[in-house]
This record gives structure tokens, sequence and C-alpha cells, in this order.
């Protein structure tokens, strides 16, 4: 089979790499980069840590408004889609590369796969759950990292073609973590920290970064901590740090991104990691590493609901708070799977290949059903 591969954003080519492993074994994969993270320490960086093939196509969108990013990504993505026609495409997660491969895909009758499918964080404020809900909704075949994704989907009415695989950045982390720990103690070293006597921290989400009040609230929650922070600052935040003035103090190493296997090495060797990003929770959880998550919900609630990771907000009461009562030590069931996600694609995918459609149809009775409507509802 020929599989378009669409990914974009940082998290996407750490969840392509395993699949992609598992894919070129028996078929052929067309990787194509949309462009829409584009520094080396946002793209490159990744290409070579994970070392993935480079893409076939680099479409070069970069940085733009939600409409006009979507829009010529969207453009871009529909030349590429009709001159290899593949068998299928794969997107991931939730971002704007996520939704508008899926939407070119769904327009030329291209059978869709969606990897990390029924994530629902509930929140429609946030532009990943707007990308999601549309993913979700035009997908042929959704692979959810989760029992409760699986549920989410059904609730929304999607049932077939849905299978728990577990999750890829669980594969991620088994496949590169022994790399990884190999180059903490240099890493450590540099930073001046030692392992277990840090905190780790991200911070990239939009509804975090353009409100002024909440990046200064993470920023004093971080700045009131008594203890080393490392902190690898996306450019999304960096520049609003400096749009709105804002401070960190001396014990916070504000670094450009790391790398992947920097980033592995990192989360590790943390006392406790903060952060809002989707990815990093999930690596905490799978690491044992304490997690504070710096949003008022999350996408993982079973992570806080077993007791491995605490919603605090952006309060920095709460920040500090948690740093110090926040000690979970119950066990950690495998919520995500057993780290081979990507080889139960792979066999799924070459076993029952997705067509276009194939679970969008008429409920069975629909006579029934509209007798049933007829009678139930009426006009206000
Ligand atoms: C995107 C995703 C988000 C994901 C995150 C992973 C959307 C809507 N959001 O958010 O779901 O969690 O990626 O990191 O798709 N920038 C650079 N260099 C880069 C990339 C970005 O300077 O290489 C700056 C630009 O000023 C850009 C801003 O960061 O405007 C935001 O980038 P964008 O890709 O739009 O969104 P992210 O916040 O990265
Ligand atoms: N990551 C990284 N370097 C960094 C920050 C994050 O390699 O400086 C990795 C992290 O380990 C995880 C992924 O990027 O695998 C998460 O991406 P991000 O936080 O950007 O997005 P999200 O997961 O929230 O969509």
């Amino acid at each position: 089979m020929k599989i378009v591969s669409i990914v974009g954003a940082r998290p996407e080519f750490i969840q392509a790499a395993p699949v992609s492993f598992a894919l070129r074994r028996t078929h052929r994969e067309v990787l194509v980069h949309t462009g829409q993270h584009y520094d080396d320490s946002m793209s490159r960086v990744f290409f070579e840590d994970l070392e993935l093939p480079a893409p076939d196509y680099h479409l070069g969108v970069g940085s733009r408004s939600h409409a006009r990013q979507t829009g010529e990504m969207m453009i871009r993505l529909e030349e590429v889609l009709r001159k290899e026609r593949p068998d299928m495409a794969i997107v991931r997660g939730d971002t704007n590369s996520t939704l508008a491969g899926a939407l070119a895909a769904a327009k030329l009758q291209i059978p869709l796969v969606h990897i990390e499918a029924g994530e629902r964080s509930f929140n429609k404020f946030m532009p990943e759950e707007i990308n999601r809900l549309v993913a979700d909704r035009l997908a042929d075949l959704h692979f959810c990292i989760t029992r409760l994704a699986v549920r989410h989907l059904a609730r929304e009415g999607i049932t077939e073609g849905v299978f728990f695989v577990g999750d890829v950045m669980l594969d991620a982390v088994r496949i590169y973590l022994p790399r990884a720990m190999e180059r903490a103690p240099a890493l450590l070293e540099r930073l001046g920290v030692e392992s277990g006597r840090y905190l780790l921290a991200t911070v990239h989400r939009a509804g975090n970064t353009d409100d002024p009040r909440r990046l200064a609230g993470i920023l004093a929650g971080f700045n009131s901590i008594p203890e080393p922070i490392v902190f690898p600052v996306h450019p999304r935040t960096r520049q609003a740090i400096a749009r709105y003035g804002l401070q960190t103090a001396p014990h916070i190493r504000a670094v450009e991104p790391v790398g992947y296997l920097d980033m592995l090495a990192l989360e590790a060797h943390a006392r406790m990691i903060l952060t809002d990003s989707g990815g990093v929770q999930r690596e905490a959880y799978f690491l044992g590493v304490p997690c504070l998550t710096l949003r008022e919900e999350t996408e993982l609630m079973e992570t806080v609901e077993i007791g491995w990771n605490r919603l605090v907000g952006t309060d920095p009461r709460r920040i500090l708070e948690g740093r110090h009562f926040f000690r979970p030590a119950g066990p950690r069931p495998p919520l995500f799977g057993d780290g081979h996600a990507a080889e139960r694609i792979a066999a799924i995918l070459e076993q029952a290949p997705p067509r276009f459609g194939q679970h969008y149809r008429r409920p069975g009775s629909f006579v029934a059903l509209i007798r049933a409507t007829a009678e139930q509802i009426s006009l206000p």
C-alpha cells in the first residue's frame, strides 16, 4: 500500500517515528511535512534524534493565523494527494496540520486514519479541541491511546472503525529512552542540575501564553519555588514573555527548546514535571514522575484520578502548594497500552485497510427512527 503520512508540529514527529518504522517494513510511506514548525529546535532536531526519514514533501507553510495556516496547508496537501493517489492518509493528534490533512484527504475521498483519536478536553476554547472534533468526524479508522478515548467517540456515535491500540508515544519512550539516558549525565552537568533535585517545566498552550494574567501567574509560581527549574521555552512562550515584559528568577534555567532525547533524559531525572503539554503529561506518567498540570482541565483525566497528575491551573499559590505537597506513590496501571501500539496499527491497516466512508451510513431501522423522531420532537 502507499500511505501518505502527514506531520507538521513537534509532537507529530515523535508520534510518527514508531508508526513509520512499522509501516515501512511492508508498505511505501510518503512523509509530508506541512512546515507548521520550522525552527531547527522545533523540527530538524527531531528528524535527527528519531532517525526519521527526510520528508518526501516539505510544504513550508510556517506560522500564520489559524485560517491562513490551515487553508494554505490544505491547498498544498491537495496537490500532493492528487499526485500521489495514496491508499490512505494518516493524521495524528490535534494540530492545524491534523485538521488540514483530514479535510484535504476527505474531500479527495482518500481513506483517513486518525491516530490519537477520541481525546477530549471538553473545552471548546482550545483550538486543538476543534481540530480533534473535525478529524474524528471525518476519519474512517480511529486509533485510540486509552479506553476513555474509545468511550468519548462512542458518546458521539462513532463506534465502528475504532481501536484501542495504546499510545505510540509510549512506543517512542520504549525505543529511545536507553539512548536518552546515555546523554543524561553530560546534559545535567551542562545545565548545572542534579538528578532528582530539579523540576522540569514546559508551557505553550494558547490559553496560557495569549493571556498575560495566566502566563504571569505561571511564572510567579515558578519564581516562588526554591528549587532549580529547567524550562525549555517554546518560541510562542518566549515571544509572549518578551511581549508582556515578564521575568524569570535566576534559579530558572530558561533554555531553547531541547531535542527529543534530551527531553526524555530531563523528564526521567526530574523530581517533578510542571506542564500544560499533552505529550509531556503522558511521558511523566510513563516514567513515574509526578506531574502538575498548568491547566484547569485535561484530556488525560485517568492520570489525575489515579493520582499521578494534579491540575493546578495558573494560580501561583496552587503551583507552590502542589510543588510542596504532591507526592504520588500508588501504582501506575498500563492505561496507555504496552508500548507496542505502532505494530498493532500496522497489523490492523494490513488486515483491514480502511475504505473511504465505510462506517458512515444510515442507521439500520431508518423507518422506525423517523417514526420515533416525529413523535418525540415537536416545534417549540
Ligand atoms: C501547535 C499546536 C498545538 C501543539 C503544539 C506543539 C495548533 C493549533 N497548535 O501549537 O496543538 O500542542 O504545536 O508544540 O496546531 N513558532 C516559531 N518557530 C516554530 C514554530 C512556531 O517561532 O518553528 C512561533 C510562531 O511565532 C508561531 C507560534 O510559535 O506563531 C505558534 O506556533 P503554532 O504552530 O501556530 O502553534 P503552537 O503553539 O506551536
Ligand atoms: N518536547 C521536546 N522538547 C521540548 C519540549 C517538548 O522534545 O523542549 C517533546 C516532549 O517530550 C513530547 C512532545 O515534545 O514528546 C510534546 O510536544 P508539545 O509539548 O510541543 O505538544 P503537545 O504534546 O502538548 O501537543
